[in-house]
């Protein structure tokens, strides 16, 4: 083959992202708004932001084009117990409070929308597919401030929904006990984005783990925090979703806090309207 035509076969097989074809949909409480790449390059506060620790990414330094989430819901007034909801293409889903969102302060993090731009892909998530963090991506300016965990940085982002105040949302997730709060709080940023309870929640990745049997029922108090920490250590297979949750990421106090919340939740499974 000669050159050109190679060139422009090349060209034409590049997969094309970052084109006028990729939206992301925000619903603000009262209007649903479609963004398109060219829109966030435009609006106001875009600009470069660079990732040190990437959790989509890891072990490398990342340098994004961004638009800051609180920009994408100006003017809304929301009052400060509401959550905003994120979808993602891959069935990845859960709730963030929106005043840790759309938070402007220079004492804590801030969020952005990363957007592949056209021609520039992202690297692969992973070497045995084509898929990358985009075409958004939720991403936090000074991550360390706010202490924001792994599971708050969703990818393949393609909706952010506000709505009202998580409790009557979610009836069924709520303990009935406050000594089991932060144990649930635990639950709903790390494991809630990928599995109901109870059957609330969006997250469709992995089971609801409280219905019909909760793990603490079948896996009791050595393998299901084994399970938690390294997913493979306890059912090895090459496609598994599941991620394995550290001690940096999920300290001693909080695992122990967390597996006592589900406990909970399975001795009072009777008391929700399933
Ligand atoms: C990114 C998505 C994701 C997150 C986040 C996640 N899980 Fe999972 N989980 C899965 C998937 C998918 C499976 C199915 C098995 C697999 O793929 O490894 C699973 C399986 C499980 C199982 C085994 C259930 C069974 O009966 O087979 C348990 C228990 C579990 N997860 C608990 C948790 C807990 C607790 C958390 C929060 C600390 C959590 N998961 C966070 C995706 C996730």
């Amino acid at each position: 083959m000669q050159i050109l035509p190679l060139l422009i076969f090349m060209a034409f097989s590049l997969p094309v992202r970052g084109n006028s074809l990729e939206t992301l949909s925000i619903h603000n409480g009262v209007n649903l708004k479609i963004f398109t790449v060219s829109d966030l390059k435009k609006m106001r506060g875009t600009k470069t932001v660079t990732v040190d620790n990437d959790p989509a990414y890891p072990q490398q330094k990342m340098t994004y084009l961004a638009a800051p989430v609180s920009e994408l819901f100006s003017g809304v007034n929301f009052d400060s117990d509401r959550i905003i909801e994120f979808k993602c293409l891959d069935g990845f889903s859960g709730p963030i409070d929106a005043k840790r969102l759309l938070k402007n302060s220079p004492d804590s993090s801030k969020a952005f929308i990363a957007f592949e731009v056209l021609n520039s892909p992202w690297p692969k998530l992973k070497p045995s597919s084509e898929a990358t963090a985009g075409p958004f991506y939720l991403i936090w300016d000074r991550p360390e401030l706010s202490k924001i965990v792994t599971e708050e940085w969703p990818y393949q982002l393609k909706e952010l929904n506000l709505r009202g105040k998580f409790d009557e949302h979610y009836p069924n997730l709520t303990p009935k006990l406050e000594k089991f709060r932060r144990g649930f709080e635990v639950f709903r940023t790390n494991c809630l984005p990928c599995h109901k309870l109870n059957q609330q929640g969006h997250g469709t990745l992995g089971p609801d783990l409280n219905h019909p049997y909760s793990p603490t029922e079948y896996m009791g108090e050595i393998f299901l925090p084994m399970l938690i920490r390294d997913p493979q250590s306890l059912r090895k297979f090459p496609n598994s979703k599941m991620p394995a949750f550290s001690k940096k990421d999920l300290p001693d106090s909080d695992l122990n806090a967390l597996i006592q919340y589900l406990s909970h939740m399975a001795r009072t499974r009777h008391d929700t309207k399933l």
